[in-house]
C-alpha cells in the first residue's frame, strides 16, 4: 500500500507567497504542495497537504496522522517556540518526524532560536526556502 506522510504547516503560512517575501519566499502553500506532491510519486508516497492558524488544530491533525501516515513533515511556525501541546502531540505519534523551517531561525530574533518539537524531530531543515519541503521528503523517504 501507498505510505502516506502528512505535511503540517501553522499558524500563518496560509499567507506564504504574501507574508513578508524577502524571508519567506514568493511561493504560496499550494504552490509548495504541488512540488511536494510530484516529488513523491518519484518516492512512491503520496503526501496530505494541511495547514491550521490553531494550536489545537494542529494537535489534531497529529492525532489523526498517527491512523493515517508513515511520516510527518511539520513547520510548527510560531508554535514551534512556544508549543508543548505540539510537541507532546508529536511524542504520540509513531512515525518519522522532520521539522522544515523556511527561514534560518537560528540567524533571526533569540526567541526563535528553540524549538520545542526539535526534541522529537528525526531531523530538522532550517534556511533553505520552501525548497525544505522538498529536502525533508526526500530524506523521510528513505526513513519510512
Ligand atoms: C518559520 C519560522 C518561525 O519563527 C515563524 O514564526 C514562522 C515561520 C519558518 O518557516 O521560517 O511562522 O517556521
Amino acid at each position: 500500500m501507498t505510505k502516506l506522510i502528512t505535511v503540517l504547516n501553522g499558524p500563518n503560512l496560509n499567507l506564504l507567497g504574501q507574508r513578508e517575501p524577502e524571508k519567506y519566499g514568493s511561493k504560496t502553500l499550494a504552490d509548495v504542495e504541488v512540488e511536494v506532491s510530484e516529488l513523491a510519486l518519484e518516492f512512491g508516497l503520496k503526501v496530505l497537504f494541511q495547514q491550521s492558524n490553531f494550536e489545537g488544530g494542529l494537535v489534531e491533525m497529529i492525532h489523526a496522522a498517527r491512523e493515517t501516515s508513515a511520516g510527518i513533515i511539520i513547520n510548527p511556525a510560531a508554535y514551534s517556540h512556544t508549543s508543548v501541546a505540539v510537541l507532546d502531540a508529536l511524542n504520540t505519534f509513531d512515525g518519522a518526524v522532520i521539522e522544515v523551517h523556511i527561514s534560518n531561525i537560528h540567524r533571526r530574533e533569540e526567541f526563535r532560536h528553540h524549538s520545542f518539537v526539535s526534541a522529537r524531530a528525526d531531523g530538522v531543515i532550517a534556511g533553505c526556502g520552501t525548497q525544505g519541503y522538498s529536502l525533508a521528503l526526500r530524506h523521510i523517504a528513505t526513513l519510512v
